[in-house]
């Protein structure tokens, strides 16, 4: 039986102003009207054979988690709380060491709490492919053929056919420079690493030690000193603060010799920005996607959300408009990156 792990603890700081502190883009309903993108994600692994998944998360985000979980009918679930982030090689790595703390060893399927996957069947039919390498003791990610130069994330160069729609990794690259990205996807031999994992719980736990014993130790230390309360595991805060911040990526599936791609083609996106939001939407003949109450006049390729308000628009194209109560953001769709700045001044007292 898989392990589902969820990742839910980023601050999808690129899509403010609606993505906030306190309540951040995975526990908002950014692309379907009643369903969270945590909740999708959830949603997503029904009808495989799953065992109650384990959400971790900060500290901060405890209530809005719980009460996602409780509506997705997953109350099971076990939610790993996190005093301060410290990237997703510590977070899986506490997964996997509650998850083998009664002596069980099972597969985990590690997802990322704000994906968007249109063709769930496809993605289920590669995580059942997947299944029997893991067991097997390799460490697999999901691959995406690309269709740009991102250099937001990994890439992984297909190395030989292992077997029936999976191979070698030969090797994997996280976010590479933009000259690097355009080297590797107009040789068409490199994937992009979905950031989402499967891999037996001591498998990844052995890994991590050969190659950061320094994470696997504290993060040891942090589950040696839990506190339980409800469905919550609280983490030994001091000793979680001492852990050294990595991601999976550069922690483990960089090196690791080991690694095995699953090529995936189900529609899936990361929704990152405001442009990347706007390119899964549905949009009208001009290229807009509109929601809330919102008047465009001789506009085109522009996203706009209004939550409170009547926005109008007028003679413009390319734009990002998103109203909320407090907070207006207009912005240049090619400079949806830097949105992140704003939020920095936002902390600095601006
Ligand atoms: N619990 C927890 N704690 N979750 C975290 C933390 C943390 O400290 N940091 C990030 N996460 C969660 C995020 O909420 C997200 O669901 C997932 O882990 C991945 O983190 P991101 O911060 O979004 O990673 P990324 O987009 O820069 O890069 C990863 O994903 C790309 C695809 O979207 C990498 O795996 C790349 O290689 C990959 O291409
Ligand atoms: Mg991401």
């Amino acid at each position: 039986m898989l392990h589902p792990v969820i990742l839910a603890g980023g601050t999808g700081s690129r899509l403010w102003p609606l993505s906030r502190q306190l309540n951040p883009k995975q526990f908002l309903a950014l692309i379907e009207p009643k369903r969270s993108m945590l909740q999708a994600t959830l949603g997503r692994l029904d009808g495989l054979d799953v065992s109650d998944p384990t959400i971790i998360c900060n500290e901060e985000h405890r209530f809005l988690a719980a009460e996602q979980m409780r509506q997705a009918c997953c109350s099971d679930a076990r939610i790993i709380l996190e005093p301060v982030g410290r990237n997703t090689a510590p977070a899986i790595a506490l997964a996997a060491l509650e998850a083998t703390a009664l002596g069980q060893d099972p597969i985990l399927l590690v997802l990322a709490a704000d994906h968007l996957i249109s063709d769930t069947a496809a993605f289920q039919r590669q995580v059942q492919l997947a299944l029997p390498l893991a067991k097997s003791g390799r460490l697999i990610t999901f691959g995406i053929v690309p269709n740009c130069a991102e250099t937001g994330y990994g890439y992984i160069h297909r190395g030989e056919s292992l077997a029936e729609g999976a191979y070698t990794v030969s090797r994997f690259v996280e976010k590479p420079d933009q000259a690097t990205a355009e080297r590797y996807v107009s040789s068409g031999d490199y994937l992009w690493n979905s950031g989402m994992f499967m891999f037996r719980a001591s498998r990844f736990l052995e890994e991590l030690g050969a190659f950061r014993s320094d994470i696997l130790q504290a993060c040891k230390e942090a589950m040696n000193a839990t506190t339980r309360d409800l469905d919550f595991v609280r983490v030994d805060a001091a000793a979680f603060q001492a852990c050294p911040e990595d991601s999976v990526d550069y922690a483990v599936m960089e090196k690791t010799s080991d690694a095995v791609v699953v090529p995936l083609d189900a529609g899936w996106s990361d929704i990152g920005s405001w442009s990347s939001l706007w390119s899964v939407s549905e949009r009208d003949a001009e290229g807009n996607a509109l929601a809330g109450d919102v008047i465009a006049v001789d506009t085109a390729d522009t996203l706009v959300r209004a939550d409170h308000r009547l926005v109008a628009t007028l003679g413009v194209s390319g734009l990002i408009v998103v109203e909320t109560k407090d907070a207006v953001l207009v912005a240049d769709k090619d400079r949806v990156q830097d949105v992140k700045k704003v939020v920095e001044q936002l902390k600095n007292g601006a």
